[in-house]
Parts: structure tokens; C-alpha cells; sequence
């Protein structure tokens, strides 16, 4: 597979075209923005652990039946992905209360949830990525309300196989944000990135944060804490 032209660059990770059509190329960064972009920074080593976090996971889901964009890893930081027009929507699962909704709702972070409540944002950084609710997202034509069932059936899904996953690694699933992209024969598939900087993860015992919120709050130690989830995933082999 060659790997042709950039096609587009995001805030954390680049995509190019290959010689097949149909296929993409990944490239994870390691720069980190955060507030729509105001803040920025560098992860050290952050684009190889989010490769690595991401395909990982997006494999195990496959094998649960939530069809993703993953192709084949490439190298440390590149991955071959279907081509897909991302939907414009992040969809966020929250377990546990923190970050906007407990701002949003004037509550503390750490209250667990009964149920796992679901949200969409508008994929739309001059407007800051608001809240759209589904019949918002049907009637701006983002998605259909068949793939707006689709999305939250998977998601669900995604939770649940990932909250579990996570708890035998003594790590809290939080919140998490997924993006999904729809095949050029229409299906949806789960697709961006499954990672530290997508996701929040609190140490089951001590409720130490283990994801980019390290950054985003300047808590200190940003690196170590993709580090130790790359440990808690991959254990010590490197
Ligand atoms: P929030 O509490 O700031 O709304 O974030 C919810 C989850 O979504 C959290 O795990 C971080 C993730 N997230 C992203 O992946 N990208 C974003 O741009 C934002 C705002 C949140």
C-alpha cells in the first residue's frame, strides 16, 4: 500500500490517500489542544499509544460485533482505515458524573450513574462543537433517525464491553467520546480513535485521573498517565 498525499489535517492525528480508493492512512501526533484548540501542547509519545490503544480496542470490538474502520496497523503511529464519511456527531457515553455535565448540571464529578446516559455534539469547531439533540441532528440532515439508532445501539454496545474491559484492568470507564463514519455502501461503522485523549479513565482505588483531563487541568504527569494505561492494557512488553 502506498501512502499518498495528506488529505486532511486534524488536531491530533493527519489522514492521507493510499493507491486504493477505498482505504485510508492514518498518522497519530503527538500534539494536544484542548477548549476548541485554544490550549495546546505536546504528549510525548502520546500518537503511538493512542495508535496502538485505538486498534486494539477497535479489534476486540469487531470481535463483539461493533463493525469499526480498522484495517491494519502500519507502523507505531500509522494505521490503514476504510475511507468513510465521518457523521458529524460525537456521541459521548457517560458512566460516572464529570467534565461539561457536571458543569453543565452544577454537580460534583464521581457521582455513578444508574444507567449510562448518552449525548451528541455538532462536529463543528467554529461553533465550538454544541449539543445537538437527535431531532436536531434529523432535521439538519446530519444523520437519519435509522442511523441515529444505529449509532446509539453501537455505542451502548461500546460501553458495555469497554466498561467491563477497563474494571479488569482496575480502571474506571468514566465518559468516553466515539465518532462514526458511514462505508461507502452506506453501513456505519465506529471509527476515530478509542484512546486517553477520547476517554476518561480514573483509577478504580485511588480515582487518580489516567487521561488527558491531566492536561486540560495541568494536573502534572501527562505522559506517565498514557503510559501507565498503555501498562494496564499491554502490561510491561513493550
Ligand atoms: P466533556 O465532559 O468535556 O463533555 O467530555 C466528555 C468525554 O468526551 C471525555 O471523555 C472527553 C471526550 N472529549 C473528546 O474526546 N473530545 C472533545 O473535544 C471533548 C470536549 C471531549
Amino acid at each position: 500500500m502506498e501512502k499518498l498525499e495528506q488529505l486532511y489535517e486534524g488536531k491530533a492525528k493527519k489522514v492521507f490517500r493510499t493507491d486504493d480508493p477505498d482505504v485510508y492512512l492514518v498518522y497519530y501526533k503527538d500534539d494536544a489542544t484542548a477548549f476548541n484548540g485554544e490550549k495546546k501542547g505536546t504528549i510525548v509519545g502520546k500518537g503511538a499509544i493512542n495508535n496502538r490503544m485505538t486498534n486494539h480496542m477497535m479489534a476486540l470490538l469487531e470481535k463483539e460485533g461493533v463493525p469499526t474502520h480498522l484495517v491494519k496497523e502500519l507502523s507505531d503511529r500509522e494505521t490503514l482505515v476504510k475511507r468513510v464519511e465521518i457523521v458529524k456527531l460525537e456521541v459521548i457515553i457517560r458512566n460516572i458524573s464529570a467534565g461539561s455535565f457536571a458543569k453543565r448540571f452544577g454537580v460534583k464529578e464521581g457521582i455513578v450513574f444508574d444507567e449510562p446516559t448518552i449525548e451528541f455534539s455538532y462536529k463543528n469547531d467554529e461553533l465550538g462543537d454544541p449539543l445537538m439533540n437527535a431531532y436536531h441532528a434529523i432535521a439538519l440532515k446530519v444523520a437519519t433517525r435509522e442511523e441515529i439508532e444505529e449509532i446509539k445501539r453501537l455505542a451502548f454496545k461500546v460501553n458495555d464491553f469497554m466498561k467491563d474491559y477497563f474494571k479488569k484492568r482496575n480502571i474506571k470507564l468514566v465518559d468516553f467520546k466515539l465518532e462514526f463514519g458511514r462505508l461507502p455502501d452506506g453501513r456505519i461503522v465506529l471509527a476515530d480513535e478509542i484512546s486517553p485523549d477520547t476517554c476518561r479513565f480514573w483509577d478504580a482505588d485511588t480515582n487518580e485521573k489516567l487521561d488527558k483531563d491531566r492536561f486540560r487541568r495541568d494536573l502534572g504527569n501527562v505522559e506517565e498517565a498514557y503510559i501507565e494505561m498503555e501498562k494496564r492494557i499491554f502490561g510491561e512488553n513493550k
